[in-house]
């Protein structure tokens, strides 16, 4: 490999437009391509990072000047583009997710050890404290906020906004509670869950709380519900979760929406 890493960026609009700086003075690496079926993304991004070329064209990324592809396409691209790179023998960088199913992932893989290139995945949260924290909360204690709903941290713009929720492994009582999938808890007991550091620890008090008042954005309007996830937990636990109260842990049913990472 040359001292500096030839990348092409494929796809450059979208989230590429904030990480554009980050790739300008990134040591080591010239971005020599850059590619988007909208042509004015591809200039535009060309002309900031000083690429030498802009281009509509896919195959732009595969040609013998580029060691590396950053794939930022959509989400069902990145099993197609990411297979054609590693073909060409280059190395990929893609964003999350992976790809859509684990059958593409596999597909992915394979072309990964065919090559014998270097396949990285843009999972920059991955290794956030808050995350292995909300991970040890939902095992932890299997029996309320875990089996009531699954919450996900929400940064925007780099600040913490608060926890989109998704039915657990009860959805009955995920139901009950008055939560719908996607609504995003921006404040408990009147305590905004806009610190990192502070939002599990406030948000696991509804695990023990009765009452507890939760401000929720939910179609991009704010509402105030009132919950007992220990009483509805249990109230369903006694009717019996079986048959459709039950959804596997890893059924997303909402993206969200875009901007959020
Ligand atoms: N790491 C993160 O924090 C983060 C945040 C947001 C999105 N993402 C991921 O980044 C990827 C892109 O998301 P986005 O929000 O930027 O989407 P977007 O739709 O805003 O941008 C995608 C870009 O790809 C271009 N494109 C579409 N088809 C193409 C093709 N065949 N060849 C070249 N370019 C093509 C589009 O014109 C567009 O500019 C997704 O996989 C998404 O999940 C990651």
């Amino acid at each position: 490999m040359p001292n500096q890493l030839r990348i092409a960026l494929a796809g450059s609009g979208g989230v590429v437009r904030r990480y554009r700086g980050t790739y300008r003075h990134l040591p080591g690496v010239q971005v020599v391509a850059t590619i988007d079926v909208n042509e004015q993304e591809a200039r535009q991004a060309a002309a900031e990072l000083g690429a030498g070329r802009a281009s509509t064209d896919f195959a732009d990324a595969l040609r013998d000047d580029v060691d590396a592809v950053v794939i930022s396409t959509p989400n069902h691209l990145h099993a197609e583009h990411a297979v054609a790179a590693f073909d060409a023998g280059k190395h990929v960088l893609l964003q999350k997710p992976m790809a859509r199913t684990a059958a593409e992932c596999d597909t992915i893989l394979a072309a990964q050890r065919r090559s014998g290139r270097q396949l990285g995945v843009y999972m920059n949260l991955l290794d956030h404290p808050l995350f292995r924290d909300m991970r040890r909360l939902v095992s932890d204690d299997p029996n309320l906020i875990g089996q009531v709903m699954r919450p996900q941290p929400v940064f925007a713009g780099g600040k913490m906004r608060g926890f989109r929720v998704y039915p657990g492994a009860n959805r009955q009582a995920f139901a009950r509670i008055g939560l719908r999938a996607g609504d995003l808890v921006t404040a408990i007991n009147g305590t905004p869950l806009d610190d990192k550091d502070r939002a599990q620890e406030i948000f696991s008090t509804l695990n023990s709380s009765t009452d507890a008042r939760v401000t929720v954005t939910r179609n991009g309007r704010q509402q105030e519900l009132v919950l007992n996830i220990a009483q509805i937990a249990g109230e369903a636990e006694q009717l019996g979760n079986g048959g459709d109260g039950m959804m596997p842990p890893d059924q997303s049913p909402a993206e969200p929406p875009s901007g959020e990472q």
